[in-house]
C-alpha cells in the first residue's frame, strides 16, 4: 500500500483528535513554534476543506474570535459558532464580502490545486493560489497580523518569498514533519504585517 493510502500516525492521531485531516498537525506544529493565534483575533482560513485547520484555530481563537472559512469543496464536519463557511472559488469570491469579515489579524492559505502529476502545472498553479492569499493578506491584514500560505516549491519560491518581505517584517520557510516525505509543498509564514 502507498504512503498516501496507509493510514500514518499523523492520521490516525487526527482522527483520534477529532479532525477530519492530518494536516492539522502542520498549522499546530507552525502555531506552536510562533504563537500565531491567539484569543479574540479574526482569522481568514482559504482553502479550508476538510476544516482541521479551521477547527484547530477557532479552538485557538475561542468564543470572542471570527473565523471565515472559504473552500472549493464541502467541509467534513460542521464548524463551531465562532466560524462562518462560505463553499466556492476563493479566487471568484467579490472582494466586499472577504473585506466584511476582516480585517484579519491572522490570514490562512493551505490551498493547492488538483495535482496533475506535471510538476510545472502544479506548481504555477500552487503559485496562482498562494499569490491570490498575499493579495487578501495585503488589503485586508492588520499592521503586526501574520499569514501562513502552502506553496509548491518551484521557479517562482523566491519570487514568492520576496513578495511576503515587502509586507512583513519576519519571514519564515517552514516545512512542519506532518508534510510527507514525498510532497514538495512547505509554507511561508510572515509576521510583524508592516504598516501599509
Ligand atoms: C490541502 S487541502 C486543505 C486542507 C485544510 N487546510 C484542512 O486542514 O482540512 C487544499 C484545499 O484547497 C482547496 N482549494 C484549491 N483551490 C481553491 C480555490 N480556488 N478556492 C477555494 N479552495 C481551493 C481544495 O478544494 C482543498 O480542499
Amino acid at each position: 500500500m502507498s504512503g498516501y493510502k496507509r493510514a500514518d500516525h499523523f492520521t490516525k492521531s487526527a482522527r483520534a483528535g477529532g479532525f477530519p485531516a492530518r494536516s492539522v498537525f502542520k498549522l499546530e506544529e507552525i502555531d506552536r513554534k510562533m504563537r500565531l493565534l491567539r484569543p479574540g483575533q479574526r482569522v481568514l482560513d482559504l482553502g479550508a476543506a476538510p476544516g482541521s485547520w479551521s477547527l484547530y484555530a477557532s479552538t485557538r481563537i475561542g468564543p470572542t474570535g471570527a473565523l471565515f472559512a472559504v473552500d472549493l469543496s464541502p467541509l467534513a464536519q460542521a464548524l463551531p459558532k465562532n466560524c462562518t463557511f462560505i463553499q466556492g472559488d476563493a479566487l471568484a469570491l467579490s472582494f466586499d464580502v472577504l473585506a466584511a469579515a476582516g480585517p484579519f489579524d491572522v490570514v490562512l492559505s493551505d490551498m493547492a490545486p488538483a495535482t496533475s502529476g506535471t510538476p510545472s502545472a502544479d506548481q504555477a498553479r500552487s503559485f496562482r493560489l498562494f499569490s491570490f492569499a498575499v493579495d487578501v493578506a495585503e488589503r485586508l491584514g492588520k499592521p503586526r497580523s501574520s499569514f501562513v500560505g502552502k506553496i509548491f516549491m518551484g521557479p517562482e519560491f523566491e519570487a514568492a518569498r520576496a513578495r511576503l518581505r515587502a509586507l512583513y517584517a519576519k519571514v519564515d520557510v517552514e516545512r512542519p514533519p506532518a508534510v510527507r516525505k514525498q510532497s514538495f509543498e512547505c509554507f511561508l509564514v510572515g509576521r510583524d504585517r508592516r504598516a501599509a
